[in-house]
């Protein structure tokens, strides 16, 4: 039987970092750092803005150090006095004119790591960094603040707290940075969900959270859990088959964002929320078997990207899907070979088990078409085959919809949180033809992120569709692994796109 629910509902942390602005670069308490951040060509000619003692603080000690303002260079300075600062962190920022946002995203842990643990709060001078590059350098900066230590008896002691971006344009820069915050908001909720343990976060944990949620935001939201009984009478064989094999029952969870009091359609977001896949009977090699709790990242980025809508208050009707289910090898888990029928009436061989994120998502699309969405785009970390392609880099994206497809890569380029455009073409469906059903759950060795999505293609025909396969860019592998709250930049561009904000 399942073990009680472990709450800690009243633990996620909201924000990692706050944002500010000012026009005003004047340090307000004793324990303030003021980071500059200096163009290669700065240290020949500096800013006749920072005070002769900076100036000549910047000049010894560069020289002393070495330091040639190369992308991500620091030094603290420690006989600085700048705008009543008696703390400086110079910052080398390359060419800040040109400055990219995959740079800035460098450039803001950087400055994190040089923090470190000496300060609560830090002012950054942004003046002469590019336009668009302002909202993914600030977001980054909340985002490396990021500690998940939930678990470590011993608490990181890092104490920065705030940022304020110090910039003439400050009142302009202000709805901005709001909506930054409301982001990194989001994504935190989205990163904490993915790095729990599966053991703490199964389908009935995240209906928990979709039910705190709504209430936090009772005004705006509304929440809907499924049980495994109302699935089955709703005819959901295909999602069932996936959580039957386990302990802890499956929930199809639906959050309605209203923004908009007209009856505009919604823009349906569904996530795979598969709290850990083993595989199943077709069960997974143990190397590495750990980083499926992660395999619940699309619906956290779901759940993610509501909560930011919410703090952001977007004017939008939004609706969030969640397929949420354990996928479990037992005596009463399904055999490779059985035969389902989808909510659709379409018919399903599963051949191997561990193909199961596009099961639960199947009926999952089918059952959001009673939202009547103007467009749905599902998240999941569907294939392996899409991190072979891709990397950790960038988000599979798959479409027959050219304009839809476009709006997201141009979101994805903007929040500097990529997707890249693979086919899906009609070509490819024969690969999932089965002899005994309409259809197989896997489609062989060639193109297995183009036969998933294909898979799913079939099931989204009442509307305009677009999938991001996530498996590579959820979560990060190696020393550092854990969640990265990505698509959930992706998405809230995207939405405010849409919302004209
Ligand atoms: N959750 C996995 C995909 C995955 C693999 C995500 C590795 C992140 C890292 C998915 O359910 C799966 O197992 N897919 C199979 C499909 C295959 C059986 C057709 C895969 O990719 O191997
Ligand atoms: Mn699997
Ligand atoms: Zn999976």
């Amino acid at each position: 039987m399942p073990s009680a629910i472990h709450s800690d509902i009243d633990n996620i942390p909201n924000a990692s970092l706050h944002l500010q602005v000012t026009a005003q670069a004047t340090a307000k308490h004793p324990n303030d750092i003021l980071v500059i951040l200096l163009d290669t060509d700065a240290l020949s000619g500096l800013p006749t803005t920072l005070s002769p003692t900076t100036q000549q603080a910047i000049q010894t000690s560069a020289n002393r150090a070495g330091f040639t303002a190369k992308l991500g260079e620091t030094l603290p300075l420690y006989q600085a006095e700048q705008d009543g600062f008696e703390q400086v962190l110079i910052v080398g920022a390359g060419t800040l004119n040109q400055l990219t946002a995959g740079q800035a995203q460098k450039l803001a842990a950087s400055i994190i790591k040089a923090i470190g643990e000496r300060n609560t709060h830090a002012m950054i001078s942004i003046e002469g960094i590019p336009d668009t590059v302002i909202e993914p350098f600030a977001l980054a900066l909340a985002n490396k603040n990021y500690h998940f230590d939930l678990y470590k008896t011993k608490k990181s002691t890092a104490k920065l707290t705030q940022i304020t971006l110090q910039t003439a344009q400050a009142d302009e820069l202000q709805a901005r940075i709001n909506l930054v915050n409301a982001t990194h908001i989001g994504q935190n909720f989205t990163r904490h969900l993915g790095n729990q343990p599966g053991n703490v976060c199964f389908p009935e944990y995240l209906a928990e959270q979709a039910i705190a949620l709504a209430a936090e935001f009772s005004d705006v939201l509304k929440v809907t859990v499924l049980d495994e009984d109302q699935m089955a009478a709703l005819g959901m064989n295909s999602f069932l088959a996936v959580s039957k094999g386990s302990e802890r029952p499956g929930r199809l969870i639906t959050l309605e964002y209203t923004g908009k009091a007209d009856q505009s359609k919604p823009v349906v977001l569904v996530g795979k929320g598969v709290t850990f896949d083993t595989g199943g009977i077709s069960i997974k090699p143990a190397a590495g078997m750990e980083d499926m709790k992660f395999d619940m990242s699309g619906a956290a980025s779901v759940l993610g990207t509501i909560r930011a809508v919410c703090v952001a208050k977007l004017p939008l009707n939004i609706v969030g899907a969640l397929a949420c289910a354990e996928n479990m090898p037992s005596g009463r888990a399904t055999r490779p070979g059985d035969v389902v029928t989808s909510m659709s009436g379409q018919t399903i061989e599963i051949l191997n088990t561990d193909a199961e994120g596009r099961l639960v998502l199947c009926d999952a699309l089918t059952y959001i078409e009673r939202f009547n969405p103007e467009v749905v785009v599902d998240m999941a970390t569907l294939t392996g085959a899409c991190i072979v392609a891709l990397g950790e880099v960038v988000s599979g994206l798959f479409s027959p919809d050219d304009e839809l497809a476009n709006e997201l890569l141009a979101a994805g380029l903007a929040a500097h949180d990529r997707a890249w455009r693979l086919p899906l073409l009609e070509d490819y469906q024969e690969l999932l033809d089965s002899p005994v059903a309409d259809m197989a759950n896997i489609g062989g060795r060639f193109a297995g992120a183009t036969t998933a999505a294909c898979f799913l293609w079939r099931y989204t025909k009442q509307y305009r569709w677009a999938h991001l396969d996530i498996a590579g860019t959820a979560n990060t592998t190696g020393a550092n692994k854990g969640s990265t709250g990505r698509p959930v930049p992706l998405l809230m561009q995207f939405l405010r796109q849409r919302a004209g904000v």
